[in-house]
């Protein structure tokens, strides 16, 4: 339309819609869902509380919050169809790779036209995913494993169900230890939602173009994957992992981490809009410390991220670029302390994820919002004539 196009690369400075979903501020490092405070809503709230309340914009009472298990529960079922993509897949295939693609394959069950035909109709596809998710999440792992699928038990609370799926086996009773089922609500909620994040943002262009929820979530996956985003909570441990490898030397990855000609990153460090402390990395950290004493693990790996925790807060590249820890530096130490795989870490993220993306993605539909198109500053070549390969 020939108006005023500026250059904003990485959207530091635009802001892409109006939300009253979550806020953040990322200089007194406050994170707040639905208008409660992070802190609070992970000392006193659970996983399913705080997805209700971010896609529907109030916390549940309880018969509001029964129902909406009770619905998420008879959907804890995925068509036997889904398991011959699975079973298209190497063991070797990255975890996240697998739940992007079995996430689109539920599309197959749920047409993208459904979804916003009707708040009701709405409600069933968000319950639908909120119960076939966790069971994806459970065959992503369980392929890797080469161990037999799951299925979900409507006797088990929503988390409680993800540990059983994950990790039961046919020959034994799978035993729930509570200080596990606890973390790993605490740590949902702690990933519920962040606002526009490069996923988040991903989600809701892919369904500005109306593509259907399931597949909108699956782009999500793809974007978080990557090692700059969800996928540093990987990078973090296979960092900390080659510094205990390297005797614990620190001081050699603080240096390539400053190292301009080094593209290495301290992973787990920096943040776009934390410009002082992630709020969720402080009750990360303190719940690492409360999980591995409690569980009696010692994890020499915790030691190593303090030390290099401490060492960059005293580091002036590192204090005048104002990178502290996010929310991926410390979660690694949890995963592996519940025993998850270190590769499956970015699909715990996913699924801690989801019910920020669902409320976004509704959001985004709800507010009519048009199709997300950016426009560009062209600096390639003018007008050539086309020369014929016999002249070139
Ligand atoms: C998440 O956006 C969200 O909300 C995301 C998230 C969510 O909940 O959805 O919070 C989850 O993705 C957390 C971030 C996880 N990623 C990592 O831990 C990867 C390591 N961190 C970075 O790559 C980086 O800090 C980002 C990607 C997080 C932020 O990048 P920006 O805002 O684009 O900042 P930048 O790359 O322009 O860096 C500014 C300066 C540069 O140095 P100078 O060119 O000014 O000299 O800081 C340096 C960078 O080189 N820098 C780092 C660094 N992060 C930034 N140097 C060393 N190690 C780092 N980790």
């Amino acid at each position: 339309t020939g108006g005023i196009i500026t250059l904003d690369p990485g959207f530091k400075n635009t802001g892409s819609c109006e939300s009253a979903i979550t806020f953040l501020d990322g200089e007194k490092g406050i994170l707040h869902y639905r208008g409660y405070s992070i802190e609070e809503l992970a000392e006193k709230a659970e996983f399913l509380e705080v997805a209700y309340l971010l896609i529907f914009g109030e916390l549940p009472n309880k018969e509001q919050l029964d129902k909406f298990h009770d619905d998420i529960k008879h959907q804890s079922v995925v068509d036997e169809d889904v398991k011959k993509i699975l079973d298209a897949f190497p063991k070797s295939a990255h975890p996240m790779g697998v739940l992007s693609s079995l996430t689109s394959a539920l599309t197959a069950f749920n047409p993208s036209s459904v979804d916003v035909r009707s708040e009701e109709a709405m409600y069933k596809s968000i319950v639908k995913i909120l119960g076939k998710f966790p069971v994806l999440v459970s065959w992503t792992l369980r392929k890797k494993m080469g161990q037999p699928l799951n299925y979900g038990s409507t006797s088990l609370g929503y988390v409680e169900n993800v540990l059983q799926m994950m990790f039961s086996q046919p020959n034994e009773e799978y035993v729930l230890n509570p200080i596990v089922v606890e973390a790993l609500d605490k740590l949902l909620i702690l990933h519920a939602d962040h606002e526009q994040n490069c996923s988040t943002s991903t989600v809701r262009i892919a369904g500005s173009s109306h593509a259907g929820l399931f597949v909108s979530l699956a782009s999500g996956i793809s974007a978080l994957w990557g090692p700059l985003h969800g996928g540093a909570n990987q990078a973090v441990i296979e960092m900390l992992e080659a510094i205990q490898k390297d005797g614990g030397d620190t001081k050699k990855y603080m240096a390539k981490a400053k190292d301009k000609e080094d593209p290495f990153r301290l992973m787990g460090f920096g943040h776009r809009v934390y410009k002082n402390f992630d709020p969720r990395a402080k009750i990360i950290k303190k719940a690492a410390d409360a999980i591995l004493n409690d569980l009696g693990i010692e994890d020499p790996i915790l030691d190593i991220a303090k030390g290099l925790e401490k060492e960059a807060l005293e580091d002036s590249y590192f204090v005048d670029r104002k990178l502290y820890p996010n929310v991926d530096f410390y979660s690694g130490v949890i995963y592996r302390a519940l025993g998850i795989p270190t590769d499956m870490f970015t699909v715990m993220f996913a699924l801690g994820r989801l019910p920020g993306w669902i409320a976004q993605w509704r959001e985004m539909r709800l507010n009519k919002e048009p199709i997300g198109r950016p426009r560009q500053i062209y600096i390639g070549k003018t007008l050539r004539p086309f020369i014929p390969v016999e002249e070139r």
